[in-house]
């Protein structure tokens, strides 16, 4: 009923409105973020080489240990098949491949890479990043394979009890503009999510977390990784099959996501030097922003209502931000000295715009120490301002929670300058 009566401008100000009264009104300013120039035995870290030696370890021990949980450390032998290749594709631009990678010898372990690279006779640099509808969901290409896996949508054509239908090619495809990216001359790589560990709070073994577990263990330990970590994994084993692929500049791949993929391509680029470009697109809590601002989502709030994404050892920090051990901006630190874009939208509250913003800008004392530029200051720009022109980027779409054109036009301009 309402929204008959109500149009344009009053129903966005209604919608922004609504989900502002989802968040706290007033973020928590009287906090104190953990040094990220100082050991945790209070050592002060004055050079890159000090950095990297005594602090970023430390830091990246911490992120696993209390918020993502530990990668294991063990390597699987891999093997890839290609299972389908189209040299021209999209009018002629561009190749599309589809390539298998299988985890285990037994080929019960995979997953799908979707590939298309522009044809332009060299390398291409390449955007990899998890998607959420299947590889089929990002555009209406008939010859993209259509997922078998589960997904957490569950109602409709599209997905219908948890699978996908033929109706799902294409309907989300406003987030990937495969023809854009392909047009600047980058290649695209991405992978469904859910074929590396379903989004459900009780899937952890329907996913490849089994293949890691030692004598009789039937669950990761309290310390070991959840959801995000499996995810970001997969990611680094999608770089291990690009290193392969003669048609990609692999010294040249930015790993993106959206949101809880947003996290996962932040903590996968604080974890894999590979990734010469790290993007979070609306990360929000667990991601980007400043958890002791507690403003919008909070620990509390993303445990109770995703209780696989982290490991368990992150829930003894419900309602006590200020205990834990590390802060987001040191996440984003991790990625120093290469270049990190993060992009907000102004609707989405929920994820903390201007926390995310802080994050960046605080990081930027870590590239500092390798002489690089970080961002201008600590007051987060207008919408529609992209910022940055060192080596961290940051904007702030209009609009909600999604990975738009606009976004990646940013991201492309930022990667012509930081990649090439
Ligand atoms: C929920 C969740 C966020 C997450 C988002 C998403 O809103 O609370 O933390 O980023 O889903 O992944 O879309």
């Amino acid at each position: 009923m309402l929204s008959k009566i109500i149009t344009g401008t009053a129903l966005s100000i209604a919608v922004a409105f609504a989900s502002a009264a989802q968040t706290k009104e007033i973020p928590d300013t009287s906090y104190q973020l953990p040094p990220l120039l100082m050991t945790r035995s209070g050592k002060a870290i004055h050079t890159a080489a000090d950095w990297e030696k005594w602090r970023r370890p430390e830091i990246l021990a911490m992120f696993g240990q209390y918020v993502y949980g530990k990668t294991p450390a063990k390597k699987i032998p891999l093997h890839f098949v290609t299972i389908s290749i189209n040299p021209a594709v999209l009018n002629g631009a561009a190749t599309r491949k589809q390539v298998r990678v299988y985890f285990s010898k037994d080929e019960k372990y995979y997953m799908d890479i979707l590939l298309y690279l522009p044809n332009i006779n060299k390398p291409a640099p390449v955007f990899l990043g998890l998607n959420f509808g299947g590889n089929q969901a990002i555009h209406a290409d008939t010859g993209i394979l259509i997922s078998k896996r589960w997904f957490r949508y569950g109602e409709g054509a599209a997905y219908t009890d948890h699978y996908a239908t033929e109706a799902s090619r294409g309907t989300q495809s406003a987030d990937w503009p495969v023809e854009e990216i392909i047009k600047r001359g980058y290649g695209l790589a991405t992978i469904y999510y859910g074929d590396l560990q379903p989004d459900s709070s009780n899937s952890v073994n329907a996913g490849i977390a089994p293949l890691f577990y030692k004598n009789g263990q039937t669950k990761p330990a309290p310390g070991e990784w959840g959801a995000i970590g499996v995810w970001a994994w997969g990611l680094s084993r999608a770089m291990d099959y690009l290193e392969t692929d003669p048609a990609v500049d692999a010294k040249k791949v930015a790993v993106i996501g959206h949101s809880r993929l947003g996290k996962t391509a932040l903590w996968a680029g604080a974890q894999d030097k590979r990734f010469a470009f790290v993007i979070s697109n609306d990360s929000g809590e667990g991601g980007a922003a400043i958890t002791r601002r507690k403003y919008g989502e909070t620990i509390t709030k993303i445990n109770k209502a995703f209780p696989h994404w982290f490991c368990d050892n992150y829930k003894a920090y419900n309602d006590r931000e200020d205990e834990l051990p590390v802060d987001f901006h040191e996440l984003i630190a991790l990625i120093a000295p290469r270049p990190v874009y993060v992009a907000s939208a102004s609707e989405d509250q929920w994820a903390d715009p201007t926390g995310e913003y802080l994050s960046a800008w605080h990081a930027g004392e870590v590239y500092k120490l390798y002489g690089l530029t970080g961002l201008p200051g600590p007051v987060p720009p207008p919408v529609s301002r992209p910022v940055g022109n060192g080596s961290i980027g940051y904007h702030l779409r209009e609009g909600g929670h999604a990975m738009r054109l606009y976004d990646w036009q940013q991201y492309l301009d930022f990667a012509d300058r930081v990649l090439r």
